[in-house]
């Protein structure tokens, strides 16, 4: 069986969250099927990491989601823009996680997970749909979780924000087709990146093994994630757009 190979010559692309995880590998597989990509996030130094795979297709621009504006969004796009025509499509996957729960929780910090996952997400799409920057019939995919779909404990400002993007993205979908653009939510279960060691600290080691033993498939790994979002993002997918795709290894079927 042949794998799936992806062709984006001559594509223009924007991935927010591009210094780590599912946001790199899904910068580099975009930069190796041939496309232009724009590499956002706040870490100048891991940005450049990734640029020096493909220097001449990757483009890096350090920004935070939570303080880029409008003009930010326009002047970064519009960059971009000059130096290769306009966009075919984003990726969002900008999101920071941490416990809420009730009893102790921080109002600050539960405002910053939603900004960073659902605000920042719809800051982005404002900028990317503008005629000015995007090609008629762009692709949009930004991140949820599985915690969208069930009950976290102690997370509901995540969980929350993440239900929030997949909720919008229905209501943005009806918005965006008049340019034939589409855009979809992606929900991953467990990927093994930077933020899910941060909860493995958080959790403790029993309800990590709980989680571990829970997945039909085992966790993920970025490169298990990665793929749909490339077939989102190309023409194949021409016909899905509103809509939240789950990629968990099976844990939202769960084990019993
Ligand atoms: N890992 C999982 O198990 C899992 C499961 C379900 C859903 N998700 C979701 O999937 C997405 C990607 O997660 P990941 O595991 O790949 O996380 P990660 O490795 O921690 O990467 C998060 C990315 O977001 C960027 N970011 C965070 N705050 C930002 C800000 N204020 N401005 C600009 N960039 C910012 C980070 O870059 P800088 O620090 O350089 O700014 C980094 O590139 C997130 O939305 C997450 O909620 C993850």
């Amino acid at each position: 069986m042949k794998d799936v190979k992806f062709q984006f010559d001559n594509k223009n692309f924007v991935v927010v969250g591009a210094s780590s995880g599912m946001g790199r590998q899904i910068t580099l597989n975009l930069a190796e099927a041939g496309a232009h990509v724009l590499a956002v996030a706040r870490n100048e130094e891991r940005l450049q990491e990734v640029q020096k795979s493909f220097p001449d297709l990757i483009e890096v621009q350090s920004l935070d989601v939570l303080e880029a504006c409008p003009e930010d969004w326009d002047r970064v796009l519009c960059e971009f823009v000059a130096n290769h025509g306009k966009i075919h499509g984003g990726v969002y996957t900008a999101g920071i996680t941490g416990m809420t729960a009730l009893r102790m929780y921080d109002d600050d910090f539960a405002h910053r997970i939603l900004d960073t996952s659902f605000f920042g997400m719809t800051r982005f799409i404002q900028g990317m749909a503008k005629k000015k920057h995007a090609s008629k019939g762009s692709s949009y995919v930004v991140f949820a979780s599985t915690a969208a779909h069930y009950g976290n404990r102690g997370q509901f400002a995540y969980s929350g924000a993440k239900g929030a993007v997949c909720s919008a993205v229905r209501s943005l979908a009806k918005e965006l087709y008049r340019d034939q653009h589409r855009i979809n939510s992606i929900s991953p279960g467990w990927v093994e990146t930077d933020m899910s060691l941060k909860s493995r600290d958080e959790i403790g080691a029993d309800r990590v093994k709980e989680i571990y033993d829970s997945y039909p498939l085992g966790v993920g790994k970025p490169e298990d994630v990665s793929p749909m979002v490339l077939f989102l993002l190309s023409d194949a997918a021409r016909w899905i757009t509103g809509t939240d795709i789950v990629v968990d290894g099976g844990s939202l079927a769960g084990m019993n």
